[in-house]
């Protein structure tokens, strides 16, 4: 089933309520969570405060996104603060699974995500140890980016690599996602697309990420 999960980090914080009531009444899957140190990536978005109010008004599931160093020390309150899914990248740790062991035991869905310029390889011999894994179609940090079009053989990759191993991990695709391109990611493979400024900055969400879905 094609899947969108409208990113946050593009809303109008001031009216965090209003947008995600917006989210809420649309055909959104998740509600994607961009949490940044200024470390891992080059910017600051929010961390633990925000979780609250998003818990609160959201509706959809919370998948959230780390892009943080150390993901080990936080995902647990990740997981505490309601998120539905915790994802962390594979190259901000050397070894993925002690936090991918964290998250499991407190019953909430896995997620592995590389970068553009992290080989897929590097990523293979851990989907059958997540719910899901996470390509990004940008370098992780700043919304409103390109979507880079070497993706899409990553994400046929990627597909090819889930199926012959009868595995059920899903493939989520970050980064530069609009309503031009939507079809042709979920057509690579992808199974949920994130999109934040093509939703946020739609003048109308709801009917954005209904074209998203539907192509
Ligand atoms: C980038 C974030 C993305 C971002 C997507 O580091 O992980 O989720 O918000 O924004 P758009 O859809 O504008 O590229
Ligand atoms: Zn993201």
């Amino acid at each position: 089933m094609k899947q969108i999960a409208p990113s946050v980090l593009s809303a109008d914080f001031g009216n965090l309520k209003d947008e995600i009531e917006r989210i809420n009444n649309s055909e959104a899957d998740l509600l994607h969570v961009d949490v940044m140190d200024g470390v891992f990536v080059p910017n600051i978005s929010f961390g633990f405060p925000l979780m609250k109010p998003m818990k609160k008004y959201s509706t959809k599931p919370l998948d959230v996104h780390l892009m943080i160093v150390h993901p080990e020390k936080y995902v647990e309150r990740f997981c505490d603060a309601g998120a539905w899914s915790v994802g962390f990248h594979l190259e901000a740790t050397d070894d993925p699974m002690p936090a991918i062991q964290l998250i499991r035991n407190k019953g909430v869905r896995t997620c592995l995500t590389i970068n553009p310029d992290i080989a897929l390889e590097r990523l293979i011999p851990y989907i059958g140890e997540v719910d899901m894994i996470l390509l990004m179609s940008v370098f992780a940090g700043f919304g409103g980016q390109s979507f880079i079009p070497e993706t899409l053989d990553r994400i046929r990759t990627m597909r090819q690599a889930i199926d012959s191993r009868r595995l059920k991990t899903l493939i989520e695709v970050d980064g530069g996602i609009n309503t031009k391109n939507a079809g042709e990611v979920f057509a690579a493979g992808a199974d949920v697309l994130v999109a934040g400024s093509a939703v946020f900055g739609a003048k109308n969400p709801q009917e954005a990420i209904h074209k998203m879905k539907n192509g």
